[in-house]
């Protein structure tokens, strides 16, 4: 496959169980705008209700999924307690463009009672406080109403042509190396 036909990886879509509650959680604590609801067999196509989010100018960012035939079951609250079942997704992850933003998101998770079930934790092996893992992002974890697993970040490391990652204050990290360039 050429590279870069693809732009960018876009948007992402949750199946939740009350449309309503969903649709007030991204609203409320993410600052997530409705861009327009439909109802199951709205067109005859589409037997599921879809609600369309957004953050910025695109159309959406984000869609809810809703099922109105299907009975919906909890999640469990850590992914990798979800032991038996077709595969799921784990968690999706939304950017912030700076450290204060992040924390300004971060208080809104705790001023709304939002589960937060990982974190706030930085991504590195060689940071101060990282963690060991990889990206050098600082992410805490939040669970949606019906359990799914969103990560909030902010400084993810880009790519240096030699396969370097560089953090977000510029430094390149020692150790670091990339599997494909
Ligand atoms: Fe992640």
């Amino acid at each position: 496959m050429s590279r870069n036909l693809i732009a960018r990886m876009q948007h992402f879509s949750v199946e939740v169980s009350d449309t309503d509650r969903s649709i007030a959680f991204y609203r409320h604590v993410l600052g997530f705008r409705l861009t327009e609801r439909h109802a199951a067999h709205e067109v005859a196509a589409i037997p599921v209700e879809l609600t369309f989010l957004r953050l910025g100018d695109t159309h959406h960012e984000l869609v809810l999924v809703h099922n109105p035939a299907k009975t919906y079951r909890p999640r469990p609250t850590r992914p990798e307690d979800d032991l038996d079942g077709p595969p799921s997704f784990h968690h999706f992850a939304l950017e912030c463009d700076s450290e204060a933003n992040w924390r300004a998101v971060l208080e809104r998770v705790r001023a709304t009672d939002t589960p937060i079930v990982r974190g706030p934790v930085v991504h590195s092996a060689s940071h101060p406080r990282g963690d060991g893992s990889w990206g050098e992002n600082e992410a805490v974890y939040i669970l949606d109403p019906d359990g799914h697993r969103i990560e909030i970040f902010w400084g993810l490391a880009t790519i240096d042509p030699d396969g370097v990652h560089r953090d977000a204050a510029g430094r390149r990290v020692p150790g670091t190396a990339t599997a494909e360039l």
